[in-house]
């Protein structure tokens, strides 16, 4: 962003916010209900939605009843995340009905694709502008062209921008943060809508998340993840193991974690920064395998092999022991065979996952594997190869969480049950979830848990002193 197009964005969120603190005077609160979908830097996108809303005078809430403004924060990983997305914009046709100055604003990763747009200024009305990944910090922009001119925006904004600085951002927990380190992909896997709709890899200045992780610490947050498509190939003044060297020597009570990395870019280095901070580094880590067959790797354009991979979670165990590792896998990518799932089956039994995020193969329009229609695995065969992979899983994972049988566990207090509130829930370093009851102000806390029961899912457990 030039100084021309930041003096412009400073002097609408001006006219945003006299407007709402002129209505607020006027007895007319207004209000901001913002509902994120898709993965953690989406919620981190969210937090900054959030944060601009808040400074333009806005008041959160999170009923969308009262909203004056409602931010659709979209993502279009698999269709089915943009069928409810879609479902939800859906929705806001009746409050529309109920409040004519309802603004609503889609946001995310689905409105960087023309068509979608498209599909948004024809057939959803009530849309009152988009808002592309890329643009966000331009927020102020789009509400002061609706407001003052009266029609709707469409922004498609340049991907290729620096990252923008400076936007605000409200956080959702204070104890527990999310601090993006890069923006963008260019690897291109062949199944992946990211790299089109997030843009080309830029990575923030070191000096800059440096800064934002100290204040994060001296503001009392326990746990910090840093964010990127592929933090690995972070680049700015030094390489991800170098930022993270670097993190590491900030001092304080406080664990680091990441997300998320590709396989063909872990380095030695990034291992030994891990190896070398045990009580700075959180034992976790989530290297995305997608597939255990190499033919279906080289159709992803993964750049790797499997005999590659193992050998990354061989010096990872190495190193750390007790690491816990997850991973990502997609079943029924075009032209997967019985052999192929057999041979990621076998890899799951190989590496034995502490936890796997399986998805069903979904065509996204514009990328090379949706092109290759022949090749599409039926539906059922599908979702038959899905159910064994995740029988297979919950045992490995049962195995894997009853090793934890017996132990005390350090745990990051997060929240509290919906349906028990004696019940609270939290993470232990490792990122393990644990549930066990608790009285007082725990969240936020650090407490002790003995484990008594595990599940393949979670760890359940009593408070010890
Ligand atoms: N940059 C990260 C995350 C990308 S999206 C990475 O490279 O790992 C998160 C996960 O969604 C991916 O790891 C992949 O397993 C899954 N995914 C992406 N596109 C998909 C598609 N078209 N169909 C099914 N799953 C998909
Ligand atoms: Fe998508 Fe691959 Fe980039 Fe991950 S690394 S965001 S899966 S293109
Ligand atoms: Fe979805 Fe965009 Fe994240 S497509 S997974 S919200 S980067």
């Amino acid at each position: 962003m030039n100084i021309q197009e930041n003096e412009q964005l400073q002097a609408c969120l001006q006219k945003v916010k006299q407007k709402n603190m002129r209505d607020a005077e006027n007895g007319k609160q207004r209000y901001v209900y913002i509902q994120t979908f898709g993965c953690q830097q989406n919620e981190a996108d969210g937090e900054k939605l959030r944060g601009m809303a808040e400074e333009m005078g806005y008041r959160y809430t999170t009923d969308a009843e009262q909203a004056d403004l409602i931010l659709l924060n979209t993502c279009a990983v698999r269709e089915h995340a943009e069928l409810k997305a879609l479902s939800i914009i859906g929705n806001c046709k009746h409050l529309r009905e109920k409040n004519p100055e309802l603004i609503v604003g889609v946001c995310g990763c689905m409105t960087a694709q023309q068509k979608r747009v498209e599909q948004l200024k024809k057939g959803y009305p009530y849309v009152t502008f988009t808002l592309e990944p890329a643009s966000l910090h331009l927020l102020p922009v789009a509400l002061c062209r609706v407001m003052e001119e009266h029609r709707r925006r469409f922004f498609l904004g340049d991907d290729d921008g620096e990252a923008a600085e400076g936007v605000p951002i409200t956080r959702t927990h204070p104890h527990r943060a999310y601090v993006s380190i890069m923006y963008g992909c260019n690897n291109f896997c062949t199944y992946c809508i990211v790299p089109y709709v997030r843009g080309r890899e830029r990575s923030r200045e070191s000096e800059r998340v440096i800064a934002e992780v100290r204040e994060l610490v001296a503001s009392g947050c326990r746990d910090i993840t840093l964010l990127g498509q592929n933090v690995n190939s972070y680049k700015s003044d030094c390489d991800f193991a170098g930022l993270l060297a670097r993190l590491c020597e900030i001092p304080g009570d406080f664990l680091l974690r990441f997300m998320t990395s590709h396989p063909k870019d872990v380095s030695d280095r990034l291992i030994e920064v891990m190896a070398k901070y045990p009580h700075r580094m959180a034992p976790h880590f989530h290297l995305p395998l997608q597939s255990g067959s190499d033919r279906i790797l080289s159709a992803m354009n993964r750049r790797y092999t499997v005999a590659h991979y193992l050998g990354i979670v061989d010096k990872l165990r190495a190193a750390m022991p007790d690491i816990t590792l997850t991973s990502d896998i997609i079943v029924g990518f075009p032209g997967e065979t019985e052999e192929d799932f057999a041979a990621t089956l076998d890899a799951l039994r190989r590496v034995r996952f502490d936890m796997v995020y399986s998805f069903l193969y979904s065509p996204r329009s514009g990328t090379p594997a949706a092109e290759r229609e022949e090749r599409f695995v039926p539906d059922e065969v599908k979702s038959e190869r899905f159910a064994r992979l995740l029988a297979l899983q919950d045992e490995i994972a049962l195995a894997a969480n009853r090793r934890y049988e017996g132990k005390t566990e350090r745990v990051l207090t997060d929240s509290i049950s919906r349906g028990d509130r004696n019940m609270y829930s939290g993470r232990t370093a490792s990122g393990k979830l644990v549930h066990y009851p608790a009285e007082g102000e725990v969240i936020g806390q650090f407490v002790h848990v003995k484990i008594e029961r595990a599940d393949p899912y979670a760890l359940h457990g009593v408070i010890v002193e």
